[in-house]
């Protein structure tokens, strides 16, 4: 099939093309259907819309397979590091060994940060949220940086995506140590990503921090599986700050602040304040889940659910066996809690009726926890996982010759016209 048929109110029929992906999903090519037809369509939360063709990520919800450039993640997470998924992501294909140790020296040769940037952040109340912090001075983040073109800066200097790549993990670390010891730990270029950033949070002023093996590896593995989700909200705000072709800092940061909601990536941090919750009232899991069916209670099971998965989370399935490795042995409460509230949910006819399994976020913040991160980090290390995606949809949708403004329309349910009533007479 590769047209469909639509019989519009005049009774004309209109013929509308159907595009089909490499794994067989079809969608219905409307851009024209407006002025064939007079007709838009309305979809409140894009559930039923794909807003773009993409050769970055594939997600099957129903069958639960997430795949970066192809490669499944499950493959990545084994073999592969964050990094390399960064370069995969962004090239659409596997560093070379020299490539990739050109690419980790790019990353590492560009971390320090500009000390106007840091002076800033301290500058901000030590209360904001780190994501706030964070997205502020990504925002402004151009100015240090004037002129760093898409793909390669002035006279070969640095890439945006590149500076922004080296330099978040720098400012993540510094947005939480700006807001509480005040201790700014450089970056190291000895140590690879995820050890770096644990040396900036964690290590004393005098030295003396290493960070545990399994820390490095729960962390890698984290950050690589956050790393793209396809159109997700966070990556819709970047595409759509970034069709207007406001600068790629100014889009990133919109996807910080996206991220953050509790819907969002901000759940991973609700999630652990949930379990702590459940502890704190005895361990009753049960009560909790009936609160979340209840429709006349607001509550939700934080990290359950997904639009698009209808089965496990493929995320979850990873990051819940990373959790079992590094915790089961110790005996972890919210590990425990978090293992029985799952077994129940996964029993109840309301979460299996709608397909409700635990997502991303259900046992990331656990780990995060017991690597010693506070849970106001949770969602800044997603947005350190997710910037990868972020910088390589942007640079599809900037590369892409058919990509034009983001401007959805509405159907208006307002007032009809009226005339306008002077101030004494209302
Ligand atoms: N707890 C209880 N009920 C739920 C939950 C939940 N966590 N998630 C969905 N439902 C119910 C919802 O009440 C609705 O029931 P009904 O049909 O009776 O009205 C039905 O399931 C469908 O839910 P929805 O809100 O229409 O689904 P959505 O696709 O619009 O929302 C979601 C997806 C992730 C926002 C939602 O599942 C949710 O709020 N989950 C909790 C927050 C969370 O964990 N967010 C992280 C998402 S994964 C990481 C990421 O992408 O950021």
């Amino acid at each position: 099939m590769d047209r469909v048929t639509i019989r519009a109110q005049d009774e004309d029929l209109v013929e509308v093309p159907v595009i089909t992906g490499t794994e067989g999903e079809q969608a219905l090519g409307i851009a024209h259907l407006r002025k064939a037809t007079g007709l838009v369509t309305l979809d409140p939360g894009y559930g039923n819309t794909a807003e773009a063709s993409s050769a970055i990520t594939f997600i099957n919800g129903e069958d639960g397979i997430l795949r970066y450039r192809g490669y499944p993640v499950d493959q990545l997470v084994e073999h592969s590091s964050f990094l390399e998924v960064c370069f995969l992501l962004d090239q659409g294909e596997l560093p070379s060994p020299c490539r990739l140790t050109e690419f980790e020296q790019e990353i590492r040769g560009n971390a320090s940060l500009p000390e106007g940037l840091m002076t800033l952040l301290e500058a901000i109340p030590a209360s904001t949220h780190p994501m706030q912090k964070l997205a502020a001075v990504v925002a402004v983040m151009g100015s240090y940086y004037p002129g760093a073109g898409g793909s390669a800066g002035p006279e070969g200097g640095p890439a945006e995506s590149t500076i922004l790549l080296a330099k978040l993990p720098v400012l993540a670390a510094w947005s939480y140590r700006s807001g509480t010891d005040g201790v700014y730990i450089a970056p190291r270029s000895d140590l690879g990503y995820a050890s770096n950033f644990l040396n900036m949070m964690f290590a004393p002023q005098d030295g003396g921090f290493e960070a545990p093996e399994a820390h490095i590896r729960a962390l890698e593995a984290l950050l690589l599986l956050h790393a793209d989700h396809g159109q997700n909200l966070s990556t819709s705000a970047v595409r759509l700050v970034g069709s207007s072709r406001a600068e790629l800092f100014s889009a990133i940061s919109a996807g910080i602040l996206a991220l953050s909601g509790p819907l969002h990536g901000g759940a991973n941090q609700r999630v652990v304040e949930m379990l702590e919750e459940i502890l704190a009232a005895g361990g009753d899991t049960r009560s909790f889940i009936e609160r979340a069916k209840d429709r006349s209670d607001p509550f939700r099971l934080m990290g359950f659910g997904h639009r698009v998965y209808k089965n496990y989370d493929p995320r979850a399935e990873l990051i819940k066996q990373h959790a079992k490795d590094l915790l089961r042995e110790r005996g972890n409460p919210l590990l425990e809690t978090a293992l029985r509230l799952e077994t129940e949910a996964l029993e109840d006819e309301f979460f299996i009726q709608r397909g409700i399994y635990p997502n991303v976020d259900f046992y990331s913040g656990i780990i995060y926890r017991a690597i010693g991160f506070p849970s106001k980090m949770f969602t800044v290390l997603f947005a350190l996982g997710r910037l990868p995606g972020w910088l390589a949809q942007w640079r599809e949708m900037i590369d892409d010759p058919y990509s034009r403004i983001k401007r959805p329309r509405s159907i208006y349910l307002g007032f009809p016209r009226r005339d306008f009533v002077p101030i004494e007479e209302r």
